[in-house]
């Protein structure tokens, strides 16, 4: 178990231990360059791989992607079918990758809807993959920030009846143990490419107190460098948890 931002003060540090992305941009890319939005997808699995070995690099220890939203079902059902072809190729093809660059792969979300032949190879991928430490990747697919906080308090009342009781005390971190991250401590930094400035049903709990960047970038074009320019920024910034500055810095600048 991790400890909870909101109950405990974390230790500063330069790094961001977990770095959570959306990744988006990929449809106006691939428009920029009149190609079909497909490309731009394809593309974005390039930007993956450039960012999961940067992320090594830079000694994070959990990064996590946003590869498909519980409301991205609403695009054209033949986007859709594209995007699952390939996140199904993509763990056919990486999954042993992974496993020889020691990554632990984690897929968050509510894949009950998504096909059986993706259903087992996350499975698969995720037992293979599931006594390596270098980096924890973890791909949200089909995941729902409002999702995540439903299925974690149903499995909470579940196995606390009692919490029920009209003088139960509430608890909010109580909850932390049943959302779909928690083997991962919260994320320290965010950021969404693409130049939108939202959450869009993203890890709402998670990101209570994570740094934002947000950059004009397109997914696509994301890489190592952009990757050092998002966590100097995070290594600039005074995170003060709800204290006054002064007691981050006593008697500093
Ligand atoms: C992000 O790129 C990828 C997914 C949401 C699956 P988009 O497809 O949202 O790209 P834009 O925002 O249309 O450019
Ligand atoms: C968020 O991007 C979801 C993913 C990157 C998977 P969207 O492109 O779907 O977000 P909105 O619709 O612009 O908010
Ligand atoms: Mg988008």
């Amino acid at each position: 178990m991790f400890t909870s931002s909101t109950r405990v003060v974390p230790e500063p540090k330069k790094v961001p231990r977990h770095i959570a992305v959306i990744m988006d941009g990929n449809g106006r890319w691939a428009k920029k360059r009149l190609l079909p939005r497909v490309a731009g997808h394809r593309k974005g699995v390039e930007a993956v791989r450039a960012t999961v070995k940067a992320a090594i690099d830079e000694g994070v220890e959990f990064l996590t992607l946003f590869a498909f939203s519980s409301e991205n079902w609403r695009r054209p059902a033949e986007e859709v079918s594209l995007l699952m072809e390939l996140f199904g190729r993509a763990l056919e093809q990486e999954v042993a990758k992974l496993h020889a660059n020691e990554i632990r792969l984690k897929v968050i979300g509510d894949t009950s809807r998504f096909d059986r032949r993706i259903g087992e190879l996350v499975a698969a991928g995720e037992a293979l993959t599931a006594g390596n430490s270098r980096l924890t990747l973890t791909i949200a697919a089909n995941y729902g920030g409002r999702w995540d906080l439903a299925q974690a308090a149903r499995a909470y009342f579940a196995a606390h009846p009692e919490s029920l009781a009209a003088d139960a005390p509430v608890n909010p971190e109580l909850l932390e143990p049943y959302l779909a991250t928690a083997y991962a401590p919260e994320p320290d930094l965010f950021i969404r490419t693409g130049g939108e400035q939202r959450i869009s049903n993203f890890l709402l709990w998670q990101l209570a107190y994570t740094e934002l960047y947000f950059t004009d970038m397109l997914w696509p074009d994301f890489d190592a460098a952009a990757l050092r320019a998002a966590i100097a920024s995070f290594g600039g910034r005074e995170r003060r948890f709800g204290q006054t500055g002064d007691q981050v810095h006593p008697g500093g600048a």
